[in-house]
């Protein structure tokens, strides 16, 4: 197999992504008051002159009062994308990226119930959640035991005008990517934050025009994408992360064959996204039963748009493994044998390229990686 092929360029609508390694989305809490300094700039820039065609930014909140707060992880500093000094700190980063040759969309972010009440840049602001619901208790949790409420429900559900209002925020960031000169937008759609949980049926159990079966529970992520699109025009990307785990429920099943995958995806597609970013801990562990296709291999299969894969490249453990044993490994050519038999397109990596910026130029080029250290994961190096 040869790593070559993660050398060749990919074309997605206008924009053309110099090569299919692209540094996966990681929350770092740099951005005093929401803004991007020079160092997150440097940081982002190291990736790109290291060889990651494409970088997806740490998520970012949308320009809604409630997007932010403390969702589990100590979030402190986490960045926006509206006010002057933040957009002025993107545009930056993305001048910075641009000189050193790769391409870079932010992601766009909402925690939803995730949000602890009381906390982040705006505490007055409302948790919101599509039923009230958190998500079912006494499943196995990424988060610490206080973090997790003892009530499943946490307030009142979303009104109409409150869902009007948190997709017009999505519509405003994304307006400010494009202004800021990203090259696209990616949208946070998993991992149990606002519009995974509209997609979920624990957590949206609405009998309204936003809840019901799997298509029909798409139908907030659907009205985001679809007034994105509309603002944002038909030239640059929407790539769409979605996942089956949540923090809620670490073992949650979105979509539990092909066909349902197919209902969640398929309005998404049909609404504008791009490229479908499957969250896995394993990039190439088998989604279903009675074929070894991965997640972003049944993405790409049932909606016939290009999908990215993630998870353990680079990297001998998958995320929430534990930091004891984490260790760099070279399994890139299992990597390159997938992408060149079209099961995906692209391949996010991240703590991976935590540890070493120049993780992609290496793997290209069969180069070992420095030794992985954990402590990059709350370094900005
Ligand atoms: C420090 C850290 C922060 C993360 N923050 C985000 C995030 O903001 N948005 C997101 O979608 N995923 C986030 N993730 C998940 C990564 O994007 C990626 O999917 C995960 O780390 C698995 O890839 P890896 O095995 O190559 O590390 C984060 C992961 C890490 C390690």
């Amino acid at each position: 197999m040869t790593r070559q092929s993660l050398s060749s360029p990919l074309t997605i609508r206008t924009l053309t992504v110099p090569n299919r390694v692209a540094m996966s989305p990681m929350t770092r809490g740099f951005c005093p008051d929401g803004a991007p300094t020079e160092e997150v700039a440097k940081y982002y820039s190291r990736r790109a002159a290291g060889g990651c065609g494409l970088i997806i930014t740490e998520a970012v909140g949308i320009d809604h009062p409630s997007a932010l707060g403390d969702a589990g992880l100590g979030e402190d500093n986490i960045p926006v994308l509206h006010g002057d000094a933040p957009v002025a700190g993107w545009r930056r980063v993305v001048e910075t990226v641009h000189a050193a040759g790769g391409r870079i969309v932010p992601q766009l972010w909402h925690q939803g119930a995730l949000r602890l009440a009381g906390t982040g840049p705006n505490p007055e602001a409302r948790t919101l959640s599509p039923s009230g619901v958190w998500g079912p208790l006494g499943r196995m949790t990424s988060l610490a035991a206080g973090k997790v409420p003892a009530d499943r429900r946490i307030g009142e559900p979303m009104r109409e005008s409150e869902i009007d209002e948190v997709i017009e925020a999505y519509v405003r960031s994304a307006r400010n990517a494009t202004l800021a000169g990203f090259d696209g937008v990616a949208i946070h759609g998993a991992h149990g934050y606002l519009i995974d949980t509209f997609l979920w049926d624990e957590t949206n159990v609405r009998n309204d025009r936003w809840g019901g079966d799997h298509a029909q529970r798409t139908a907030f992520a659907v009205e985001v994408v679809r007034r994105i699109r509309q603002a944002i025009g038909p030239l640059v990307p929407i790539f769409f992360r979605f996942s089956q785990w949540k923090q809620q429920d670490f073992r949650a099943q979105l979509a539990t064959t092909p066909q349902e995958l197919e209902q969640v995806l398929g309005p998404l597609a049909d609404a504008g996204v791009d490229v479908f970013d499957a969250s896995v801990r394993y990039f190439d562990k088998a989604a279903y039963p009675d074929s070894d296709l991965s997640l972003a291999g049944w993405a790409k299969k049932v909606t016939g748009k290009l999908s990215m894969a993630v998870g353990g490249v680079g990297i001998n453990k998958g995320m929430y493994d534990g930091d004891k044993g984490v260790a760099a490994v070279d399994n890139v050519e299992r990597v390159v044998s997938r992408l060149m038999h079209g099961e995906f397109d692209l391949v996010a990596v991240g703590r991976a390229v935590l540890g070493d910026a120049e993780w992609a130029r290496k793997a290209i080029a069969g180069e070992a990686a420095v030794p992985f250290d954990p402590n990059t994961l709350s370094q900005l190096a």
